[in-house]
């Protein structure tokens, strides 16, 4: 028989994870005493409000509301952080880290904001800071990154880092209801929440995909380098039109090594239905990653919910809780402020929705208009509407700055009433 590490946890918030996790622990006490050596308990555990009905039971005596006698309690050995945002949760953090005690996270906002400050201080007092459960929910993207392919040249990761927006897109393409049908639907099933804003206007994955961009290049990347366009304008006929071409809708959030720069951006991209982003559907999550050596991986799973992110949070306790008994810890990495490759500057194929008035000649002024910025046309439809008419390109490779300018000249043409839909896709390379 092994000796047994007896762990004490402090635990900040106790909501859909932290309750979860409080379970799980419980759930799991035996197996990993048997497997591990380590009798984990979470003797304190920090919230709000006292009073409040939980989940899970506490013994009496573990509540508290006063988190920071938590972080700075001599009996805790490792703090559990999962009340989100950014106050209280940083100075949380950066207390219990102070304290020499290994810190465990499920908090984007915070990394992606406040990540080189977090790691810094991590590796500074010599401890643990783990931070699977913040991106991605329940699939373990953040230890590959960090470990198995910490030697890996990343190119990109491509990701559906956000279950809402999927589950919308998913029920858009599949059901064929419009937008604000979906969008209820995944309120109704706490897939959204009431004010949705974070979700489908793509603050949530800009910021997964800031700490996604920091791991996987070694380069400081904050939320506002994000640049992120949402969901919310994506039509039905976006996706019918997408669909009869081979390909569907997704809110991906796309991170790329250029040079010694990075490009990090999220917004709805037409993806062909061959590639394999392309058949994660309803609330799940996956993450496709390409290296020069390791060719393309995918990762795909839970990307939230209470259980699948106390999964991710106890994988990252226990290392942190083996680590501790060991008397060693990994620093997460102290990284540069990144170069941003500015927006305008990066090129895709677009696709574009395009109303017109419907005599001779108009296809060849819009045309013209495109091929004046240089944007050449790789397959084109047109549908008459009686007196309208309406026009799908599929352009080659252009700049964004390019299509920008295309669209402006665009809205100037008479014959031009009204630019429907227009996307970024991801071609077969
Ligand atoms: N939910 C998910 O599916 C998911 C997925 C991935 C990552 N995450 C991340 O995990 C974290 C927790 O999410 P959640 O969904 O569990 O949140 P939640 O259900 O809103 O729970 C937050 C908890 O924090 C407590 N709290 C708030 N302010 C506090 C304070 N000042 N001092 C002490 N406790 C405080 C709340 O107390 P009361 O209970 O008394 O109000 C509550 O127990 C967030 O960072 C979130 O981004 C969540």
């Amino acid at each position: 028989m092994q000796p047994v590490h007896s762990i004490r946890v402090g635990l900040l918030g106790c909501g859909h994870v932290g309750s979860a996790l409080v379970d799980l622990v419980r759930h799991q006490r035996r197996t990993v005493g048997a497997r591990l050596g380590l009798d984990i308990e979470i003797t304190r555990v920090a919230v709000r409000s006292i009073a409040k009905e939980r989940a899970v039971e506490l013994e009496a005596g573990v509540l508290t509301t006063d988190a920071r006698s938590v972080t700075v309690d001599p009996d805790i050995d490792v703090v559990v952080e999962l009340i989100g945002g950014i106050e209280p949760a940083r100075e949380l953090v950066l207390s219990a880290l102070a304290e020499g005690k290994p810190v465990v996270t499920g908090n984007k906002e915070l990394l992606a904001n406040h990540g080189a400050e977090l790691y810094a201080a991590a590796a500074d007092a010599g401890v643990d800071l783990g931070f699977e459960a913040a991106v991605a929910g329940g699939i373990p993207l953040i230890r590959p990154l960090r470990e198995s392919l910490v030697g890996e040249p990343v190119t990109r990761v491509m990701g559906i880092v956000n279950g809402t927006t999927n589950y919308i897109l998913s029920q858009m393409t599949e059901s064929g209801v419009d937008y604000a049908s979906a969008l209820a639907e995944a309120q109704s099933l706490g897939y959204a929440e009431r004010d949705p804003t974070a979700d489908v206007e793509g603050f949530d994955a800009a910021a997964k995909a800031a700490v996604i961009a920091t791991i996987a290049f070694g380069v400081d990347v904050v939320a506002g380098d994000v640049y992120h366009e949402g969901i919310a304008d994506i039509t039905s006929t976006d996706i019918d039109f997408a669909h009869r071409l081979g390909y569907v809708v997704k809110l991906l959030a796309i991170v790329e090594r250029r040079g010694e720069a990075v490009a990090v951006r999220v917004h709805p991209t037409m993806l062909p239905m061959a590639h394999p982003l392309a058949s994660v559907r309803d609330s799940f999550n996956a993450v496709f990653i390409e290296g020069d050596a390791v060719g393309e991986l995918m990762l795909y799973g839970r990307g939230a919910g209470g259980p699948p992110t106390a999964s991710a949070t106890f994988g990252d306790l226990l290392d942190a809780a083996r680590n501790l008994v060991d008397g060693t810890s990994r620093a997460v990495g102290s990284f540069e402020r990144a170069q941003i490759v500015p927006i305008d500057d990066l090129e895709s194929d677009f696709y574009l929705n395009v109303d017109v008035t419907d005599r001779p000649g108009v296809l060849a002024e819009v045309a013209g208009v495109l091929g004046a910025h240089g944007v050449s046309i790789g397959s084109m439809e047109q549908i008459g509407l009686g007196e309208r008419a309406r026009i799908i390109f599929i352009t080659h490779r252009a700049s964004e700055r390019a299509l920008q300018a295309t669209l402006r000249d665009l809205r100037q043409l008479d014959s031009v009433g009204q630019i429907n839909g227009v996307l970024r896709v991801i071609g077969d390379d």
